[in-house]
């Protein structure tokens, strides 16, 4: 009987998981950390001197999705309205990355890869404790 409870409980929070969506530090993480992030990934494989294009697409489609999650957390510091405004400029320049990676231009990706890399410290400055 306790195991099943414990089982239920386990649903009932991997359900609550799944409804509230990533955190922001999940979103960070699976984003922008060196190499493995979808920020390097991308950068790299449109450096590369024959980019796999469809598979880069498919990333940036994947981070504009993450990167519209981002604004459903409450900032842990600053201002809902400072949060919303960084939050959906943050969307708008992974959205540029994608447009980028739809005219397979390996410039601009690297181009709005300096932009989003420049972007990082005004949210944190705001938001981050
Ligand atoms: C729109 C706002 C915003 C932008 C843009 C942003 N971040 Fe963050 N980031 C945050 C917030 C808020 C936290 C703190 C989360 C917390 O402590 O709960 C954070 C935390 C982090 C962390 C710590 C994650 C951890 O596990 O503790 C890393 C690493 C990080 N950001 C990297 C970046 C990089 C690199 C960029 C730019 C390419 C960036 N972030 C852009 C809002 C942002």
């Amino acid at each position: 009987m306790a195991s099943k409870s414990l089982a239920a409980l386990t649903i009932l929070f991997g359900l609550t998981g799944l409804i509230a969506g990533p955190s922001i530090d999940e979103i960070m993480v699976k984003a922008h950390k060196a190499r493995t992030g979808l920020r390097d990934q991308i950068k790299n494989a449109a450096a590369m001197p024959n980019p796999d294009w469809a598979e880069i697409q498919k990333k940036t489609k994947e981070f504009v999705e993450l990167a519209k999650e981002l604004v459903k957390n409450d900032p842990p510091m600053g201002s809902k309205e400072s949060w919303e405004k960084h939050c959906a400029e943050y969307v708008e320049i992974i959205k540029v990355l994608d447009e980028a990676a739809a005219k397979k231009d390996a410039k601009a990706i690297a181009e709005v890869n300096k932009k989003l890399g420049a972007s990082c410290k005004g949210c944190h400055d705001a938001h981050q404790p």
